[in-house]
């Protein structure tokens, strides 16, 4: 048996630890956090994050050999395997800020690991990185006199909030990066033995540090790539009467594209994409590799365009003004299954819409916490609905910002009916029958799409 433990039970940490003591149940594992009402919220029947599986894989290990708690010092006394799962984001003051990430949690954790240790451990870095962490982390943690040895091994995470239990328990690959020395070959050998618990070996890739921190890097700036690549393309199509949907489904079915991660929007959004690319950016700033960092950095900078294009669209159809109109935002999570609201491009695009002095509403199934709390001030200019034909109801807009496929299923002509003329909808993730709403009578816009409207001139 080993006591594993996990310090940070966000929305990385708390899934993963829940998957591993479910399939590991010979193994102790406890998730740490300085923030006590999360924990308490993981001690509870109300979990601090809304996954899909993941209430049923918490109460299958809690209590039995998954546990939550404040109690980081003595917890650390006691464990043999350390992930370390707190935020990294991306540093907002001096040298770096605004690209750079935010190492001071991290920093903090490694000498709080090593205060608190009596045996040798292993370190895991669960967070993002820039590539080269684990040398500090090795540094300060082998500068302890108290003759103890600790190795540090890199195993990002893959996992997609919405899929996360799914794609921790079927993953395409594990990734786990350490040392070429006999004890850093150990080091990864054991956490391959948690892995291979569930995991067919061949899934399981072992690397050197340097690239299995690169590789979760490389991995978010491809994906998003491919969104700002197909985004991109979808305002040609728009100009040019070609349907971006059609292009996607053409390009996606030569295998060497692919069909996945090509399904043009608003914008993507998440916690990772975008910290994630900011960091890669400054990465290769830092070792003068100033072209590099151009072309990644304009992967951002094409998101931030879709998001300012897509109000733009609605303010211009509009009649060039939507001020006191009411428009209903149909999605506040940066993507569909998840209460997460970081990064959501629905977030920027509500922002921009209250500059415009238009009355927005927002209505989402899980996410309308963490909308008001990241909307601070601002939210008290704008209206929370839960129902959709309610939030809908006298308004001049409908803004599709977030896929859940419950906004697909709703009675669009009873919604039409409620709502002022013209009426428009605005599907930012192209869920809607946008024929069918045309029928109905609306004005419809979509991405990457010629418009639908019902104007005669
Ligand atoms: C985090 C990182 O942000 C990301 O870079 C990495 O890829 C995975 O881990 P996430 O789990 O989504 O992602 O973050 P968050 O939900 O903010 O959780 C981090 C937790 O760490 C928080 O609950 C926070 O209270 C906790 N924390 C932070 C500590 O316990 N100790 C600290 O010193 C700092
Ligand atoms: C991402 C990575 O997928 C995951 O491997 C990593 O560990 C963390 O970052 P996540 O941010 O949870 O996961 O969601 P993801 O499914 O990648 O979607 C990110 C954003 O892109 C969302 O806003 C989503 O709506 C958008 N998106 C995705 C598109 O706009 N089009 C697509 O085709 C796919």
């Amino acid at each position: 048996m080993a006591n594993i433990l996990c310090i940070g039970a966000g929305y990385v940490g708390g899934p993963t630890m829940s998957v591993i003591a479910k399939n590991c149940p010979q193994h102790r594992v406890v998730v740490v956090d300085i923030n006590a009402d999360r924990i308490a919220a993981w001690q509870s029947d109300q979990l601090p994050i809304y996954e899909p599986g993941l209430d049923e894989v918490v109460r299958c290990a809690r209590g039995k050999n998954l546990f939550f708690s404040t109690e980081i010092d003595r917890n650390i006394a006691e464990a043999d395997i350390i992930f370390v799962s707190v935020n990294t984001p991306t540093k907002t003051f001096g040298q770096g800020a605004g690209r750079a990430a935010d190492l001071q949690f991290w920093e903090k954790t490694a000498r709080q690991i090593l205060e608190n240790s009596t045996s040798p451990k292993i370190v895991v870095e669960k967070s993002t990185l820039p590539v080269r962490t684990a040398q500090a982390m090795e540094r300060i943690l082998n500068s302890n006199d108290k003759g103890l040895h600790f190795d540090v091994v890199s195993n990002p995470e893959f996992l997609a909030e919405g899929t996360a239990i799914r794609d921790m328990e079927n993953p395409d690959r594990v990734l786990i990066g350490g040392r070429e020395t006999p004890s850093g070959q150990k080091a990864i050998q054991a956490i391959v033995d948690i892995y291979a618990q569930w995991v067919p070996r061949e899934r399981i890739v072992t690397t050197n540090l340097w690239s299995s921190e690169l590789s979760k890097l490389v991995a978010n700036a491809f994906l998003a790539q491919r969104i700002s690549s197909i985004n991109a393309i979808a305002n040609l199509c728009e100009k040019t009467e070609a349907d971006i949907a059609e292009v996607a489904h053409a390009i996606g079915m030569d295998s060497r594209i692919g069909p996945r991660f090509l399904r043009a929007s608003v914008g993507f959004g998440g916690s990772c994409f975008k910290k994630d690319i900011l960091n890669l950016v400054y990465l290769c700033e830092h070792y003068s590799l100033y072209e590099v960092a151009a072309y990644w950095e304009q992967v951002i900078k094409m998101n931030e365009y879709q998001e300012a294009r897509f109000v733009s669209k609605m303010v211009t159809a509009m009649f060039n003004t939507i001020a006191g109109k009411r428009i209903a935002l149909f999605g506040i999570a940066f993507k569909a299954n998840t209460s997460d609201t970081r990064e959501s491009p629905a977030l920027a695009v509500c922002r921009s819409l209250l500059e415009e002095q238009a009355k927005v509403v927002i209505t989402d199934p899980y996410a309308m916490d963490n909308a008001r709390a990241d909307l601070g001030a601002a939210a008290e200019q704008v209206i929370f609905e839960p129902d959709p034909y309610v939030a809908a109801k006298d308004a001049h807009a409908i803004a599709i910002l977030t896929e859940w496929p419950r906004f697909a299923e709703l009675d669009y002509q009873a919604i039409h009916e409620s709502m002022v003329k013209p009426a428009f909808v605005f599907d930012g993730r192209n869920i809607l029958d946008h024929k069918e709403l045309h029928t109905i009578g609306f004005n419809v816009y979509a991405i990457g799409k010629p418009p639908r409207t019902n104007f005669v001139n």
